[in-house]
């Protein structure tokens, strides 16, 4: 471990790899770079403090230097124990920025490294998952006074925090980055889909062709993954609690039926609901010889592990982020990364062009609050309709894309109501 009063990393001769796989991320940055390039005349975040605690990756070492070009300074911690790149956080702790992450903490580590962002006294937050803006309310409630607002990136913390603005708890506004359409329908879906199954083809290197992929949870995530599995030759069942979202797997052509019927017959399983307790007990006591179990959501906690480990006879390592649990009745069933999103843990989470979406909202939250974030109230907001379309035409612009304009007769016939056959 490498530490000092600005930083704590796993090995700081990592950053030169590190820089590596930055300059790698940037150059598929597009629109996060265009914006960059403004902010660095404008510093629309000069004065601001920002406590990010977020998985440091190389795509969020870009948004990093993107934020500290606008003018701000930056305090980082990542947001899960097991997905930290060491060679990044190494990178952004040789090129001055204060870091506290290494992979493979445990949880007083973790909580300790988001205590140590919080020391320089925000005025500007950024979660994903909701762990630093809750510990600021629980531990150090005296923070909020001078924190103007957060942003949030991920469906899991937006909805711990839609909680805490309803119960009147919310000590300051949040912008819920997450549920921009130009995240949601891109880093959720193709983000999601494409990690994911990497994640799970590096810790297996499994054949999905011809074999059955159980998913619970079709929201964005879920359909991301179920699209993807899909088209690798999987046939694909998915679970779900909700009529709606079950409604629409089913008429996008998946087969839908309880967990408690689909884990006999499931060779791998991922959950991405957001929900405890998905995969427990009775469920492992059904899995085939060989079942894959993997977790892409938020939280640990979709995969009753302590249900696993009580009904093995014999745990071990058959390579990383993949574990053998044998059952005792000749069957073994495998854990990804421990229960931990497998898309982070074991591959690099999403790829860098769906995050320079992510991320250049990200930025123009944290810039909306600084501008005007004192005068809003303690509750979440969403992305503003005219902030989505303004980034997808950034996007496609920075990515090459050109699309077509209405006309003048076009635009007045989108208001005549009196045109009909
Ligand atoms: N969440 C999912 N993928 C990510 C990535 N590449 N960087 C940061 N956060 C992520």
């Amino acid at each position: 471990m490498d530490t000092s009063e600005r930083y704590s990393v796993a090995d700081i001769s990592l950053a030169d790899a590190g820089g590596l796989k930055v300059a790698w991320a940037r150059s598929r940055m597009p629109a996060l770079a265009a914006l960059r390039a403004e902010a660095e005349d404008t510093q629309p975040l000069a004065g601001q403090r920002v406590a990010g605690c977020l998985h440091v990756t190389k795509e969020t070492a870009v948004l990093i230097e993107t934020l500290a070009a606008a003018g701000a300074e930056i305090s980082w911690s990542g947001c899960n124990p097991l997905s930290t790149q060491d060679d990044v956080a190494a990178w952004l702790a040789r090129s001055g920025y204060s870091v506290y992450a290494w992979y493979g903490q445990n949880s007083e580590e973790f909580y300790d490294s988001i205590d140590r962002t919080l020391e320089f006294k925000p005025t500007l937050t950024l979660d994903d998952g909701a762990d630093l803006i809750y510990r600021v309310h629980t531990t150090y409630p005296e923070l909020a006074d001078s924190i103007i607002g957060g942003t949030e990136e991920t469906t899991t913390g937006v909805h711990r925090l839609r909680a805490m603005g309803e119960a009147g708890e919310l000590r300051y506004p949040v912008i819920a980055v997450n549920d921009a359409s130009t995240k949601w329908d891109f880093d959720n879906v193709h983000g999601t889909g494409q990690s994911t199954l990497d994640g799970i083809i590096r810790a297996t290197s499994v054949l999905l062709a011809g074999k059955t992929f159980v998913i619970a949870g079709y929201g964005h995530c879920g359909r991301g993954l179920a699209m993807r599995a899909r088209g690798m030759g999987a046939n694909v069942v998915v679970t779900e609690i909700d009529p709606l979202a079950a409604l629409k797997a089913v008429m996008d052509g998946f087969r839908v039926m309880k967990m408690d019927e689909a884990a006999a017959i499931g060779d791998l399983f991922c959950t991405a609901t957001g929900m405890k307790d998905v995969i427990v007990g009775r469920h492992f006591d059904s899995m085939k010889n060989g079942a894959i179990v993997a977790n892409t959501g938020h939280y640990d906690c979709e995969i009753n592990i302590p249900d696993l480990e009580s009904r093995a006879t014999n745990v071990y390592t058959i390579r990383e982020d993949n574990e053998a649990f044998e059952m005792g009745d000749n069957r073994t069933i495998h854990l990804l990364a421990r229960g931990r999103l497998v898309n982070l843990a074991a591959a690099e989470g999403h790829p860098s062009e769906v995050m320079d979406m992510s991320f250049a909202n990200q930025f123009l939250a944290l810039c909306t609050l600084a501008a005007e974030g004192l005068g809003y109230d303690n509750i979440v907001y969403d992305i503003s309709a005219e902030q989505d379309r303004d980034l997808a035409a950034l996007k496609l612009k920075a990515e090459g894309f050109s699309i077509d304009e209405l006309t003048a007769k076009q635009i007045a016939y989108a208001s005549d109501y009196s045109a009909g056959t």
